[in-house]
């Protein structure tokens, strides 16, 4: 609570805005009994609470007109390749108390189950759930988590280029993350989209927790609610667990928000391009309506489904708001998005500034002021201990045994850390001169990658959204 003291009084309603709207609708009412639809969609509509915003201007702002261009743009070379490394050693599990040895003791797959075509070299799979469904589910997890390294030739030979470039402008004063390593690797995000991987379980929910804790510092006896994991659930952990909430500070409560919104993404993502149809001939993808309804439906869950909702619409707004503050350090003159075919470059910075501008033109933003810009001493406080808990996410991330899952778990968690940074620097890149270097304020390829691919993914959530209401309205 000590972060409580000084903050101004916007800061304060705000908190309490928060507070009242985690709190008090979804008590008060009753599942009603009617469509399909209606259950998972009724309490997501109209005002959201912390914003002048309400959903029906998101829906129609994103669908029609932010996501098809996202798509486009996400496609180019620029966008598509990510860097990242996939074969960090889980800092957490192996030696660590956080779970009973004999819970993380998940049983290797025996690798002659595995097809000769994805044991590509490099990747041991050490950790993947074998949740007593026997080997054929243990391989299919493996087959369906699998990355694919495949790139072109030409791709190859132009990252080496990309390099010199990004290293000549690089003000490399931050973090020495993950890319530096040689470990570190390009992947091809379009052959390896984010979809079901059938990781889930205890394994899965361990490393959800995690996540939930470490953005806790909460005391044990509250539990966060739906866990699987909490056998004997108790009707009251719900309660303890929203007041417990409202006692935290506005910027933790922030957080939680931001996680359960990424959380709630993916979960969209899993039920949107479930695998429906797996025969060696082909495979069919396509949406499970039951398992969307498992994750959201109120009477599924206790009314944490609409919740988790509308914090997708949260993440939303704060990543939109980032990238829309974004926008004077691309309309520099001088600045690259270096591919090296100048014609591709040249289009690609084109539709970036384009959907940069429809962002910024959006009429509704949250107002993120009393959030991350109070008195300096206050806001760079805050910043530390954000960058600090995204630090750590990003590793609990390298405890992910799908590796699918932990390549879109990285770069979304990079995504959401870039988008806080740039929240937090606004002030520098109001002041960035037109042409020359940006003094202060500078994102990284792997940054601006990630950035975009992770708004991509929310934004892609909201627009399955619409699918789903449509195909539950027919249930
Ligand atoms: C980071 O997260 C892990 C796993 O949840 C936790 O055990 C650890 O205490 C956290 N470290 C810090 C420095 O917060
Ligand atoms: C859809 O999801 C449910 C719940 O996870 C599962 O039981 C069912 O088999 C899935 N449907 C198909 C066609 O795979
Ligand atoms: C450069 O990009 C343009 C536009 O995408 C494409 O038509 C052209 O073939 C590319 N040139 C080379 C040398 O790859």
């Amino acid at each position: 609570m000590l972060l409580l003291q000084g903050l101004s009084v916007d800061m304060r309603s705000l908190i309490l805005l928060i507070t009242l709207s985690c709190l008090l609708p979804w008590e008060a009412q009753q599942h009603q009994p009617g469509s399909a639809a209606h259950s998972c969609f009724c309490k997501v509509a109209g005002y959201l609470d912390d914003c002048t915003c309400d959903v029906e201007t998101i829906d129609e702002f994103n669908n029609k007109m932010l996501f098809p261009k996202l798509q486009k743009l996400l496609e180019t070379d620029y966008f598509r390749y990510y860097k990242v490394n996939l074969k960090k050693p889980c800092p957490f599990w192996k030696d660590n108390s956080h779970c009973g040895i004999r819970d993380c003791a998940v049983q290797p797959c025996p690798t002659d189950a595995v097809p000769a075509g994805i044991k590509s070299p490099g990747f041991k799979y050490t950790e993947t759930a074998n949740m007593g469904n026997g080997e054929l589910e243990c391989e299919k997890e493996q087959r369906l988590g699998a990355v694919d390294e495949s790139l072109s030739e030409a791709a190859q030979e132009a990252f080496f280029q990309w390099n010199q470039h990004d290293d000549s402008t690089d003000d490399n004063f931050c973090e020495h993350d993950d890319e530096e390593s040689p470990d570190a690797e390009y992947v091809d995000l379009l052959i390896n989209p984010e979809r079901y991987t059938g990781y889930k379980g205890a394994d899965a929910w361990k490393v959800w927790n995690s996540i939930y804790e470490e953005n806790c510092f909460k005391p044990k006896a509250v539990k966060r609610p739906l866990n699987p994991l909490v056998a004997a659930r108790g009707e009251n952990d719900e309660t303890m667990f929203y007041n417990w909430l409202e006692g935290l500070c506005v910027e933790k409560r922030a957080f939680y928000r931001l996680i359960s919104g990424l959380h709630a993404s993916i979960n969209i993502h899993l039920s949107a391009r479930y695998l429906m149809q797996d025969t060696w001939m082909n495979k069919i993808w396509g949406h499970n309506i039951t398992e969307f309804q498992i994750r959201f439906d109120a009477a599924h869950t206790q009314n944490e489904g609409p919740r988790r909702l509308k914090n997708l619409y949260f993440i939303y707004l704060i990543e939109l708001r980032a990238i829309s503050k974004v926008l004077p350090f691309f309309e520099r003159q001088s600045y690259l998005l270096y591919t090296g075919n100048k014609t591709q470059d040249l289009q690609t910075k084109k539709l970036l500034l384009d959907i940069l501008r429809d962002t910024r033109d959006f009429p509704l933003h949250f107002d993120e002021n009393s959030l991350f810009a109070g008195d300096k001493k206050q806001a760079d406080r805050l910043k530390d201990e954000f960058r600090h808990h995204f630090r750590n996410i990003s590793r609990i991330m390298d405890c992910v045994g799908c590796f699918k899952c932990r390549l879109w778990g990285k770069l979304q968690t990079q995504g959401l850390g870039t988008a806080l940074k740039i929240l937090f620097s606004e002030k520098q890149i109001q002041s960035m001169p037109e042409t020359g270097p940006s003094y202060g304020f500078h994102l990284k390829r792997q940054e601006i990658v990630a950035l975009l691919n992770a708004f991509g993914r929310i934004s892609t959530s909201i627009k399955e959204l619409e699918n789903f209401k449509r195909l539950l309205e027919n249930v």
